[in-house]
Parts: structure tokens; sequence; C-alpha cells
């Protein structure tokens, strides 16, 4: 760690060192605070946090479990004023429950659970002179759970893949489930991606049809009872009963947080995958383009090409105008191409060019005209399935399977775009896909980070990997040529974000290195192309997500504290944030340099 004259603004701080400590760690001369956490008031009124006697009724109206993504969001002539809006991705009911019983839940239980998921939008304010953030109840307050009706657009709403007996419409859904990560819009809403929606469906094995059954093998819907048994509860989390429920999940989700009565969105041009959010790009003629990553092992990177223009302005009309960006235009899926193919062995090694790198294509699925119709571009498939069974037209034109797309986002400085390839332990394995240059270690137990040049509302680009990411002690990493003897070890990057001098931030989720997972700086341009230091740890057991970087302060979401093998409320492995013997709670965390800015 340390500092000299020759590091790059943004990232003049002391290094964390990795570390299994029960806190979040932060540089000598930085401060931290927690902004809000799991069971903290959003809604006026709700009741205060009480672990031992929480209610769905006191859930639906409090901060929801598992933060995610988060997006903060100026209130215009309000200085110092935010809007927070954060998803919260899934319940783990024996850490919020002491004594549950995962074969008996109670109807309670199942309540609290879907009040727990969706999303919060909660004003903080801040102070001078500090980068705390306290919250506040504002007129755009909001909850959004498993319960929230959500209106469908795109060429997927009305659907037969879509109508259930509760909505022969197909074109409203009760909720949203499994958020994970995320993107603020340059209109000012929020995009959320639905990852691991498979978990909460029951009794795919009672499924006979062939091809249903094979689309829902290829999403990972699989099994008779459910982790959690909704399906004892609603029907619509039954297959036997309601084969349809499953396709109103899996989308990219728009909330408007300056309407606390609007309906969110799901955009089914965006195709229907194990989103992990979608981020935007706005080209010089104003088209959007939406990029989005399916994270499972050997899964597809996307990019949505919008044939609307942004409309400037923050007025309420443009917003709505603007959320429509993203239900006219054309949907691809990303082929990678190898310089050096021949050399990739699957150990790692760097190929006798010096670096992992080459060309590609975007190969078109899905046009979805003006008029909201969708035109399949893949043989064989409607648009109806292409939208719905994305992944079934990403393997019919040969993409590229990746080592699990997390966080895929465009820097907003230069344009280029970065992919965070969290890990992929059964590449390789047991006749799986082997290594290829973008995904060049097989049983990768610690991920890479791609940097793309794209031809953004074009087909071709070209990229390489800037980070190999490991112990950098190993042979097998890499840190963008930089010296490996004075960066971070780095693993399994998950969330990604850029600060406002240009460089890339990193969170990671499930470190493979034995410590704690972190927040990490990596140097894009110039000498010190690569140098990547970690800026925080988050407490055992918890993952870093959500991270926001600013002049200011830094947040991040805690994810998941003390979610380790054997634990739960009645064995707890961390008491953070509160301490003595409480229980873990997720939180959303700021931290800020005593009497200074980030990084300088
Ligand atoms: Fe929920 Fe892909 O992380
Ligand atoms: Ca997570
Ligand atoms: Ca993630
Ligand atoms: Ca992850």
């Amino acid at each position: 760690g340390g500092s000299d004259g020759a590091t790059p603004a943004g990232t003049n701080f002391g290094a964390v060192a990795p570390n299994t400590e029960d806190a979040v760690v932060v540089p000598e001369g930085y401060e931290q605070a927690v902004v809000i956490r799991w069971g903290d008031p959003v809604l006026p009124g709700a009741p205060a946090f009480d672990f031992d006697n929480q209610t769905a009724q006191a859930q639906a109206q409090q901060f929801g479990f598992n933060n995610d993504f988060a997006g903060l969001l100026p209130v215009e002539g309000q200085p110092n004023t935010f809007l927070l809006v954060v998803n919260h991705e899934y319940t783990t009911e024996p850490f919020m429950f002491t004594g549950y019983d995962a074969e008996n839940p109670s109807p309670e239980q199942f309540q609290t659970a879907l009040a727990a998921h969706g999303l919060s939008v909660v004003q903080v304010k801040g102070e001078s002179g500090s980068g705390a953030l306290t919250p506040d109840f504002g007129p755009y307050n909001r909850r959004i759970t498993a319960t929230t009706e959500f209106v469908v657009t795109g060429p997927a709403a009305g659907s037969d893949f879509l109508k259930t007996s509760a909505d022969p419409t197909g074109t409203k859904v009760l909720g949203t489930l499994n958020n994970c990560s995320g993107g603020v819009t340059p209109w000012g809403t929020v995009l959320s991606g639905e990852e691991n929606f498979n978990q909460y469906f029951a009794n795919a094995e009672l499924v006979t049809d062939p091809a249903v059954a094979a689309r829902l093998k290829r999403y990972g819907v699989e099994g008779a009872a459910s982790e959690r048994k909704w399906e004892r509860f609603d029907k619509r989390f039954d297959l036997a009963q309601e084969p349809n429920e499953v396709n109103r999940f899996g989308w990219v989700v728009e909330v408007n947080p300056w309407d606390a009565t609007s309906a969110p969105v799901k955009h089914t041009a965006l195709g229907r995958f194990k989103h992990e959010a979608a981020t935007i790009h706005v080209t010089d003629d104003g088209t959007v383009v939406a990029y989005s990553g399916d994270d499972e092992r050997f899964d597809y990177m996307y990019k949505f090409v919008s044939s609307r223009k942004m409309m400037d302005g923050n007025s309420q009309a443009a917003v709505r105008n603007n959320m429509t960006l993203l239900d006219a235009g054309t949907l691809y899926v990303a082929k990678f191409a190898g310089s050096s193919a021949d050399e990739i062995d699957g150990s790692g090694a760097l190929p006798s060019s010096g670096t992992f790198d080459g060309t590609g294509e975007w190969i078109p699925l899905l046009r979805t005209g003006e008029d909201g119709r969708g035109e399949s571009l893949v043989d064989g498939m409607s648009a109806e399935e292409v939208a719905v069974f994305t992944r079934q037209a990403g393997d019919k034109v040969g993409a590229t399977k990746m080592d699990r797309p997390e966080d895929f986002e465009p820097s907003p400085t230069t344009g280029k775009v970065y992919v965070a390839l969290t890990n992929n332990t059964k590449r390789g394995v047991d006749g799986a896909a082997a290594a290829d240059e973008a995904n060049p270690r097989n049983n990768n137990k610690n991920g890479q980070v791609l940097e793309l040049t794209d031809d953004h509302a074009g087909t071709a680009f070209t990229w390489n990997l800037l980070l190999v990411c490991g112990d950098p002690t190993a042979a097998d990493t890499y840190f963008g040529g930089f010296d490996k003897a004075s960066v971070s070890p780095i693993s399994c990057p998950d969330n990604l974000a850029f600060d406002p001098h240009g460089n890339l931030w990193i969170s990671t989720d499930g470190n493979a290195l034995k410590s704690n997972d972190g927040l990490f700086s990596v140097v894009l341009d110039g000498p010190n192309r690569g140098a990547t230091k970690q800026f925080l740890t988050v407490p055992k057991g918890a993952e870093t997500c959500g991270p926001i970087v600013g002049e200011e302060r830094i947040t991040v979401c805690v994810q998941h504290p003390g979610e380790l093998d054997g634990a739960s409320a009645d064995n707890p492995a961390s008491h953070w944030p509160d301490g003595g013997d409480t229980q873990p709670r997720p939180a959303v965390v700021a931290v800020w340099k005593s009497g200074g800015r980030i990084g300088v």
C-alpha cells in the first residue's frame, strides 16, 4: 500500500490487507457508518426492528434482506439529499428466524420472506464535513416486494408463455425475485436483474411435455419441493399447477423512484435469463445500449440496442418516455475469437503475445419493433420463444460460453466496457467446455475481468483480459501487465463501478483465497494500468456488493454477513453490525476520509 507522487488520483490510500475480521475494515484515515440495515424503517409508521418478533406486516414497511445493488440519486433542489435505491436479492430463512424448521415453514414466515424481497427506495441525507448518510422519510420512500404489481412490456407481454390462471392477460406479474446487481439509467430510473429465480419454483420433475421440461432444465428449474416450500402457500410457485408463472421471472426490471405510485416494469425485449443487472451506454445520437450478463457457468453475454433515442431532461414526461427505450430495438449475444487460440492450454499461462485478447461479434437474436412486436432472428424459434427462452436462442447461434458473467458495465469516461467473470470451477472438468482465450483457466476458482472496446450500436468488438484474478504470487494470474509484487490479491470479481477519476472499482463475492471479500480499485490507463488495491473488506461470511464510488464517500452493500457453513440464527457466525450477541444484519455502509476526498 502507501502513496507516492505516482499514485493515480482516486487510488491514493493504504491497501487493506487480507483478513477474516468480523468487521468492515477500511484504510487508515477513513471513517465508516451504517446507512441502513435489514429491518430499519422505510415507510412512515414502520415499527422498529424486533428480530425475535418479526412479522410480515412489519417487514413490508422495513428495509428488506440481503441488499445487493445500491444507487444514490441526488434530489434536485435539496443539497446533500439523495434517494438510495437498493435491491434485496434473496432470503435465508434460517438466518432470519431462530428455530426455523425448513421442512415446515409457517405462513407468517412465508409472507415475511415475500416482503423481504424486492427493492427499497429511501431518502437519505448527508451532513457537511462527513460522508455519513442518515435515512429519512421522504415522499419517494417505497417498498417493492414479491407481491407488488409489475407491468410486462415488450414482445413477450401477453404471450401464451406468460399467461396464468391469476393473470390470463400475461401482462401483470406480482413481484420481483432474486434481484441482483443493477444500474442507474441516465434518465434517472433504476434497472435491476432477476437472477436465480429458478430456486423458487417446485415440481419441475412432474412436467411431462419434453419441450417444456427441456426449457426448465436449461434454466436450472429442477426437482420436487422448493427449498423455501412457498408452493405450499401459493400455487403460483407450483409448476404442476401453474406451469407459466416461472416464465414471468428472469427479466430486467425498471423502477421509476421519482413516482412512488408508478408500476415497475419488466422489459421482455432484453430477453430472459439469470440477469446480472443491465447497465446503459448512450451513443452520440442518443441510441441506448443496455449490457447484461447471464450469471451461470458457461452462459452468455448480451446487449440490447434501442431503436428509439433518449429524450433529454428529467421531467416526469421525459422519464416516462425514456422508460420505453428498452421496449424497441435489437437483442444480441456475444461470440468471441482469441488471437492466440492455439496456445491456450487451460493453465492460465500467458500466450507468447503477452496478452489474452482477440475480436468478437454480436449475433442478433431478436428485433422488437415500434409496435412492440418481436421478430425472431434465430432459425426454428418464434419471437416469443427467443424472448422467453433466450438461453436456447444463444445455444442455437453458437454464442461463447463464459465463466459466469456478473456485472457488465461501460466506463462513463472512456466508453470501454468491462465484465466481471466471477469463476467457473467446472471449466474443463468432466467433459465440460475447456478453457479458451477469454476464459483461459480450467477449474477457474478466482475469475477474470474482461475489457471490451465495443462498437456500441454496431456488431463488432475487440477485447482483452484486464485481470486474471487470484494470488499474485501464483503463475496463473495477470494484473494488466503491472508489477504483481505490488498488487492486492483479488478473487471472484462480481460488481463493477467507476470513480470520478476513471478508475475501475471491483467488489468480490466468494473469495477463494481464505480472506473476507472486499472492494478494490484498479487503474485502467497509463503506467499503473492493472495496479489493484484493496480499499475495504467486509465481515466474515459476507459478500461485498453494490459499490458507489464518489469523491465524498464510498458506499457498499454488505450482503449475507455470517453466511458460513453450519451457521444460522441459532448459531450466528457474525454479530455485525450491531455487535455483542446480536444477529448479523445485511446493511449499506458509507465510508469517507476524515477531512478529505476519497483516494486523493
Ligand atoms: Fe447474485 Fe450473479 O450475483
Ligand atoms: Ca449475492
Ligand atoms: Ca452479483
Ligand atoms: Ca456473485
